[in-house]
């Protein structure tokens, strides 16, 4: 899961997916593109609506992406366009470029692109949580169909 800033989108869609799957069935991980906050835990926003549906998110760490997460990851979640251009700039071939996908493309929400919450309040964080949310429920429902 990769946004900007690894501390509003990315940190959400990492504890929701894990909400949502078994550790057993896939390693989940997030990243960011700038490395504003290296090291430094979600955005007090983000771990609030986090915990308000039953998700911990405090213990995770900014990080970085890196080359290597294409040799790491099978599939590759950005939340914005301008993440995926981040992203795909850094893939060294067809095999890695193809693991980037757009979050929300997953699922047919009549928008691609998971809005910045950084300079918005609750209710942007809010429907933040709730389009990854759905986005990670399809995911989590098609690793388990895939699984059986
Ligand atoms: P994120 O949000 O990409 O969802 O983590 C942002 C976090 C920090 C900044 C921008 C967006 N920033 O400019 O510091």
């Amino acid at each position: 899961m990769v946004c900007l800033g690894n501390i509003c989108r990315s940190p959400l869609a990492e504890g929701i997916l894990k909400s949502k799957v078994s550790p057993d069935f896939c390693t989940v991980d997030s990243a960011g593109t700038a490395g504003y906050h290296i090291g430094s835990p979600p955005d007090k926003r983000s771990i609030a609506v986090a915990k308000k549906n039953g998700i911990d998110i405090s213990q995770q760490l900014c990080r970085l992406f890196t080359k290597s997460d294409f040799e790491t990851f099978d599939v590759i979640y950005a939340m914005d366009k301008s993440n995926y251009a981040n992203i795909i700039t850094q893939a060294k071939n067809k095999v890695e470029s193809a693991k980037v996908r757009l979050l929300l493309n997953e699922v047919e929400l009549g928008i691609s692109q998971v809005p910045d919450p950084y300079h918005g309040g609750e209710i942007e964080f809010e429907n933040v949580y709730n389009l990854i949310d759905k986005a990670c429920s399809k995911i989590a429902k098609q690793m388990t169909q895939s699984n059986e």
